[in-house]
């Protein structure tokens, strides 16, 4: 009895694994279409993150028509990588519904600051109306918790909490204000007094010319940070790369030290075999040989020699197992550099056309033909039809046009939620229990 259920279990789950792993490249593998989608093409957001465990890369970004919000993956099996030329599909981890788009609440995601491998917790950050928050995304009940708020000052992170490390540390090192080490990766915001939590360095908050903190990285005893110096002028830009002990307690400001100006825009640094990498945007056309990714290395009498491995805009960098470098680009690529191989062998690991990705129902219909919106109306946007779900009032819980909410021009849309014009009432604001006049728009109030 024991074996058959274990058989039977089995079975079940091989079944499962074989049909959700199916893998897309258009709407039509799903089935009917544009009920079922095919989730294979994604905007990617800044921040790329490596999880040594899964061997996947993780980011943030919308994907495309849906315009969901979604934690998405990249699978890098470490056989097939190296040489490989076929781009890999993506998958969608779990979306981010946290975002709140409209009004003074306003807080939407604008890119993916981190990533703790031990915890397996991605961390978002938002843009909100007077400053930017970062905090770790909780799948398991769609929440977010928001430990810092940067303002003027940027923040870094770097979570040294892979599992590969000799040290079973979990690090977090920070930048705000100062370069900081915290030993605990935190999940919910704490005292800056907390005896896990060091200052490495001061950074002079009231200085207007102390660059801010932009990006960090561990390589052995070495912190490397990453400023942006806009100079006294405020025109004359500069990334500056910094490197500190990072056993320094309340260390004096030279103990951070220059080890490079670089004229473009650092969007991102790792640290492999005694080299610098970073990654560059630029910001105008003109300046188009200043993106890319760049390799950093010290000659023999001391000078620092830069090479340029690739040109594209980058978004994202990391650093994978076995010296694979990978970034992301603004136009949505993936792609991988073999820091060990002689030439600096590149190929792409996720490409928007030519990735597959999996199959999924539009927006919150379900049913195997993903037909089925029990509770729920259903609204076109660009050809693509939701499932609104319905409040317990019979209106539906979003809105694009007054039409949806009720009878026009009595029932309202006004920032995706609907209303009835005043005074109005009942499930279509049909009902007016007084007398209705009319405003020079022709807008109606019912006056009781
Ligand atoms: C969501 O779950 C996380 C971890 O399980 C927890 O720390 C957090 O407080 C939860 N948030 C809410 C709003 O329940
Ligand atoms: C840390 O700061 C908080 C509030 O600022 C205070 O309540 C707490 O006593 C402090 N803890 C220590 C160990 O100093
Ligand atoms: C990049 O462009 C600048 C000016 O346009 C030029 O001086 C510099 O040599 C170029 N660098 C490379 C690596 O091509």
């Amino acid at each position: 009895m024991k074996i058959l259920f274990i058989v039977f279990t089995i079975l079940v789950v091989v079944a499962t694994v074989v049909v959700s792993s199916k893998v897309c490249h258009q709407d039509s593998d799903c089935g009917d279409a544009p009920y079922a989608l095919c989730q294979s093409r994604i905007n990617i957001l800044k921040g790329l993150a490596y999880d040594y465990d899964r061997n996947l890369l993780i980011f943030a970004g919308h994907i495309d028509r849906t315009l969901n919000l979604v934690v998405a993956s990249v699978s890098v099996d470490g056989s097939k990588d190296k040489g490989s030329t076929s781009p890999l599909s993506l998958k969608v981890e779990y979306p981010i519904t946290t975002d709140i788009p409209i009004g003074s609440e306003f807080s939407t995601t604008i890119g993916l600051q981190g990533y703790s491998n031990s915890l397996k917790l991605a961390y978002i950050i938002n843009s909100q109306r007077l400053s930017s928050a970062v905090g770790p995304y909780f799948p398991n009940n769609n929440s977010v918790n928001f430990i810092w708020y940067p303002r003027g000052y940027k923040l870094a992170t770097y979570f040294d909490d892979q599992q590969q490390q000799s040290v079973s540390e979990h690090t977090l090192y920070s930048c705000t204000f100062g370069i900081w080490r915290t030993d605990f990766i935190p999940t919910q915001s704490f005292e800056e007094n907390d005896s896990n939590h060091v200052r490495l360095l001061r950074l002079d908050p009231d200085n207007q010319y102390n660059p801010k903190c932009e990006f960090i990285t561990r390589a052995n005893e070495n912190l490397y940070i990453v400023q942006y110096d806009f100079g006294e002028s405020g025109n004359d830009f500069q990334s500056v790369v910094s490197v500190i002990d990072r056993k320094c307690v309340d260390c004096p400001p030279d103990s951070l030290h220059e080890i490079g100006r670089f004229p473009f825009e650092i969007t991102g640094i790792v640290v492999y075999n005694n080299h610098i990498y970073l990654g560059a945007k630029a910001e105008f056309p003109t300046n188009s040989n200043h993106s890319g990714v760049f390799e950093i290395s010290k000659t023999i009498d001391g000078k620092s020699k830069v090479l340029q491995l690739t040109q594209v805009n980058v978004i994202g960098l990391t650093l994978g197992s076995k010296g694979n470098l990978y970034y992301s680009t603004t136009n949505s690529f993936i792609y991988n550099i073999d820091l060990n191989s002689k030439d600096k062998k590149e190929s792409i690991i996720y490409s928007p056309e030519k990735s597959g990705g999996s199959c999924s129902c539009a927006n919150y219909f379900t049913g195997s033909d993903c037909k089925k919106c029990d509770n729920g109306v259903v609204q076109w946007t660009k050809g693509i039809p939701e499932c609104i779900k319905l409040l317990p009032n019979g209106r539906p819980s979003k809105c694009n046009e007054n039409s949806q909410c009720g009878l026009e021009p009595f029932a309202l849309c006004m920032d995706s939620k609907c209303f009835c014009r005043e005074g109005f009432s009942g499930n279509k604001c049909e009902i007016c229990s007084g007398t209705i006049t009319w405003d020079e728009l022709q807008f109606p109030t019912c006056n009781h």
